[in-house]
């Protein structure tokens, strides 16, 4: 009697092994980079034989240092820029921008690699190396290689990267003993690298490679090397670390800098290294796997995600279900591996301290493409959509950080470039330095929109968790007041002869990275009153009072805010019938990537086929007239948008097209390069396509395609203050369970049916198809 619970709960979890693991392993059987990370420290795992790389970020490891780039010729400018602008002579507009206005030095600072840690294994030919396995499991955030060479002794390296213990551990074994033997080394691009090597113990210290201002970032890498049985000892010219005869070893990689935060750079990189060692020197692997296991699926084990029944093809490798010569249609579950490596991504490039950039914490380059900064107008924010809806909102905590500090280097930016003195201001980039100066050139740069659009997900935070009442009082509500305050006194009176109704609009402004059209040998993309920034005024506005009414202050700047809301221009529709990108009806075709005329869609929701069809229409057009995208991040952005229009075959068709075409071998998202938006904008496709929760309703099932007709999830979190667990199949809906973790009524739509749920705070209740 007393043993058979026992044999039932080891049944029961091999057979759980077996059915989740489609969903939350990846494997290779050739090498591919395997990306790991504690949110600080990432590390690409490449499973290299005999020569095996790890490349090593720390996410403050950028260029330069802080400076004062603000144009203080910017104020000087605006009239007469805004006044070319009103007499469309936008080629003096932008030639006046580009002269008065951007930022000294105009390229801003880059993210940049810490090196890589070699270890050379004894020779042997790739050729001669039997069952190779190159895996990733997603549940547990670990990386494990496995091989056999010719003599029968199987090789296993087991790698994650401990956010508890702040180290990067792998450990490498044999199951003969003695057969453990490495040289272990650094390498680095970066500057004045310098190499020791003294006991267990491999050291490199260097600094930031210069790009357009002195650098100020010293860092230090060093990997503490323990044995089983065997050696380890100093090698080469005392630079390198020899293992040998070993039953195993272990390796932990500790990195740190002098950063403490944008205004102060005295950390002591020795310091912090030292002391992180130390504190895991006498953990065993063991103990620092089981933290590391633990603190990982605390987060990552919310979500479960089951889409369609496993086929053959699901259990093949990774790189081989995302080109399957009958699509992607033969395994859905791919898709549910997609959206729980989105998850996986988020939580290993962002915890604690910066968030995720444009290669998360997995950059090779001193000189990254487009410098893997902080890009503000569409793909942080796309890096953050799937945090609250895939339940992982911590992991914005440090994007929350960024903001409140981008704020006060923004203070400074909005007096000097605009010679406004109240609130504060951002531009299109920033970095760890916090910079807010338009940067580039005034083409791209010069779109003081971006704070306010970052500002979407600060509201929307407080949405998925509406008794966050402190954290709206404490830290978004002042930020937002002083945004709007900026916004106020930057918004100008359209001239009757340019709008007769005189909206209050931007000038200059853009619709980012969409070109205008040539105007006198220039391409332009500056103008007036573009769709997006009057949007993006719209919900900060809404947002804001919204906020003031819930914590009862500031009336009278609420009811300035509304009236000011109600002279912004209104969504239009221009002569083609799609929806106007800027005040003046331009002959352009828009950007083939940035879709910023249907941020109104999605990520905000002011259209909503819902409640409007004329304008969900319009859009529809719109985003037919784009055509195909090319790139991750703009498919992953249509995924979304055709989501919302409740069109899932067309999401589902983005999509395929994001996995098949824009992704790599392990599934990181293509942008000409490595870029992760895609991999968090196109995790949050899924999530919308199976269920959403904007405008008051929460609606189950909006835009699941034919191939997804059976599946189930579980720990989804909607708006209002609930988690979902829901079944389907044969295309229906069989149940959803609503936990409450602080809503207490929610409107619950099904196709065209809308039923009103009443819970207790923290209650639980279920819906099934005979409540709809
Ligand atoms: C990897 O596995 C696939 C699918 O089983 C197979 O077709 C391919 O030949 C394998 N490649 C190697 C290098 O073993
Ligand atoms: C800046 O604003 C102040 C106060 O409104 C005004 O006196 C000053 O002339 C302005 N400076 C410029 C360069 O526009
Ligand atoms: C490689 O490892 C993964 C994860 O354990 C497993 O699912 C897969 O079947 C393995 N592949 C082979 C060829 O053994
Ligand atoms: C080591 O593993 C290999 C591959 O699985 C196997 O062939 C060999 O017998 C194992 N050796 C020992 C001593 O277990
Ligand atoms: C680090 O490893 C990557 C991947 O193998 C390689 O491209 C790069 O050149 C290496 N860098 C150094 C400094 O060795
Ligand atoms: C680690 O273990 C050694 C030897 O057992 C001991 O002397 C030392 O105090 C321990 N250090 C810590 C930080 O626990
Ligand atoms: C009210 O809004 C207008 C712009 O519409 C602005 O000029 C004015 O300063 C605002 N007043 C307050 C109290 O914020
Ligand atoms: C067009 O460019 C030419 C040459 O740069 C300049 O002389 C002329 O003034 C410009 N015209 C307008 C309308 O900007
Ligand atoms: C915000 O916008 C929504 C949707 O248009 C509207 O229902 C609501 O009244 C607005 N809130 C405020 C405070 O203006
Ligand atoms: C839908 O939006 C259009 C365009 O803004 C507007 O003219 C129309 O009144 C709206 N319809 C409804 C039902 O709100
Ligand atoms: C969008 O347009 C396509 C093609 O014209 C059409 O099939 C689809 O029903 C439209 N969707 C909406 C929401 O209007
Ligand atoms: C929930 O409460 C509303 C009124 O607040 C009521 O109209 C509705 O019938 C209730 N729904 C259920 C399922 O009890």
């Amino acid at each position: 009697m007393g043993f058979k619970p026992l044999k039932l709960a080891i049944a029961l979890t091999c057979l759980a092994h077996v059915q989740v693991q489609a969903a939350t392993t990846m494997w290779f059987n050739k090498t591919t980079i395997i990306p790991i990370g504690n949110g600080r420290l990432g590390a690409e795992v490449f499973g290299q034989v005999p020569n095996e790389v790890l490349v090593l970020n720390e996410d403050h490891i950028w260029s330069g240092s802080m400076n004062d780039p603000n144009n203080k010729n910017c104020p000087r400018a605006l009239p007469s820029v805004r006044e070319a602008i009103w007499n469309d002579d936008l080629a003096t507009a932008q030639n006046t921008v580009d002269a008065s206005c951007m930022a000294n030095p105009i390229s801003q600072q880059v993210f940049q690699t810490a090196g890589n840690l070699t270890l050379a294994f004894p020779s042997v030919t790739t050729s001669s190396i039997t069952a190779y396995n190159h895996t990733l499991d997603l549940a547990t955030a670990i990386a494990t290689t496995t091989y056999t060479t010719r003599d029968g002794v199987q090789f296993t390296r087991t790698s994650f990267a401990s956010h508890p213990d702040n180290v990067i551990v792998m450990k490498i074994s044999a199951n003969v003993t003695g057969k453990v033997g490495f040289e272990a080394k650094f390498t680095t691009p970066m500057d004045t690298p310098a190499f020791s090597a003294s006991g267990n113990s491999l050291t490199l210290t260097g600094r930031g490679v210069k790009h357009t201002l002195p650098v100020s970032i010293t860092f230090l890498a060093r990997a503490e090397i323990s044995v089983v049985g065997g050696s380890v000892q100093p090698g080469g010219n005392g630079d390198t670390l020899v293992v040998a005869g070993a039953n195993e070893a272990v390796i932990r990689i500790a990195i740190d800098t002098n950063y403490v935060r944008y205004n102060d750079i005295s950390g002591n990189p020795e310091a912090k290294v030292s002391g992180t060692l130390a504190a895991v020197r006498n953990k065993t692997w063991q103990e620092l796997r089981d933290a590391h296991v633990e603190d990982h699926s605390g987060l990552f084990g919310r979500v479960d995600i089951t889409l369609g029944t496993p086929t053959k093809s699901t259990y093949l490798p990774t790189d081989i279900r995302r080109t399957l010569p009958g699509g992607a249609d033969a395994d859905a579950d791919l898709f549910a591996l997609y959206a729980q490596y989105g998850r996986y991504l988020g939580i290993a490039s962002s915890r604690k301290t910066e968030p995720s950039n444009l290669q998360g914490i997995w950059n090779q380059e001193t000189n990254p493409e487009w410098g893997s900064k902080y890009t503000l107008n569409i793909n942080q924010q796309m890096n953050s959509w799937l945090s609250e809806p895939l339940n992982i909102a911590e992991t914005l905590d440090p994007l929350w950080n960024l903001i409140s500090e981008l704020a006060e280097r923004g203070k400074v930016t909005a007096l000097e470039e605009y010679n406004i003195t109240r609130g504060w201001i951002g531009h299109h980039n920033t970095g760890i330095w916090r910079d807010s100066a338009p940067i580039d050139a005034a083409y791209y740069g010069m779109w003081p929109m971006a704070p306010a659009w970052l500002m979407l997900n600060v509201y929307e935070h407080y949405k998925f968790e509406p008794d966050n009442v402190d954290w709206v009082k404490n830290f978004a509500y002042p930020l937002m007041k002083d945004l709007c305050e900026f916004y106020l006194d930057l918004l100008v009176v359209a001239p009757k002869n340019v709008e007769p109704q005189q909206y209050l609009v931007t000038n200059p402004s853009m619709s980012p990275e969409s070109g205008i059209g040539t105007y006198n040998g220039t391409q332009v993309s500056l103008s007036y009153g573009s769709t997006i920034d009057n949007s993006l005024l719209r919900d900060l506005f809404n947002h804001t009072v919204e906020f003031a009414t819930l914590l009862g202050v500031d009336g009278d700047f609420s009811a300035n805010l509304t009236s000011t809301m109600r002279r912004l221009m209104p969504i239009r529709i221009n002569s083609k019938g799609q929806i106007q990108e800027w005040g003046r009806d331009y002959n352009s075709k828009g950007s083939d990537a940035h879709i910023s005329n249907l941020y109104p869609l999605f990520p905000s929701a002011q259209i909503d086929p819902r409640l409007n069809t004329t304008l969900a229409q319009i859009a529809n057009v719109t985003l037919n007239g784009r055509g195909d995208s090319f790139n991750g991040w703009p498919t992953a952005w249509r995924a979304n948008c055709y989501a919302r229009l409740l069109d899932g075959e067309k999401a589902y068709y983005f999509m395929k097209r994001l996995l098949s075409l824009y992704s790599y071998d392990n599934l990181w998202s293509a942008n000409l390069v490595f870029q992760i938006d895609a991999n968090f904008g196109g995790a949050n496709a899924v999530a919308e396509m199976i269920l959403q929760s904007h405008n008051g309703e929460v609606h189950l099932l909006p835009a699941i395609p034919s191939a997804w007709a059976s599946g189930s999830v579980k720990g989804f979190r909607v708006r209002g203050g609930f988690t979902v667990d829901m079944t389907w199949s044969g295309g229906k809906l069989e149940n959803a369970v609503f936990k409450s973790t602080s809503g207490t009524a929610a409107n619950v739509r099904y196709k065209d049916k809308v039923v009103r749920l009443n819970l207790s705070k923290g209650g639980q209740t279920t819906l099934g198809i005979s409540d709809f």
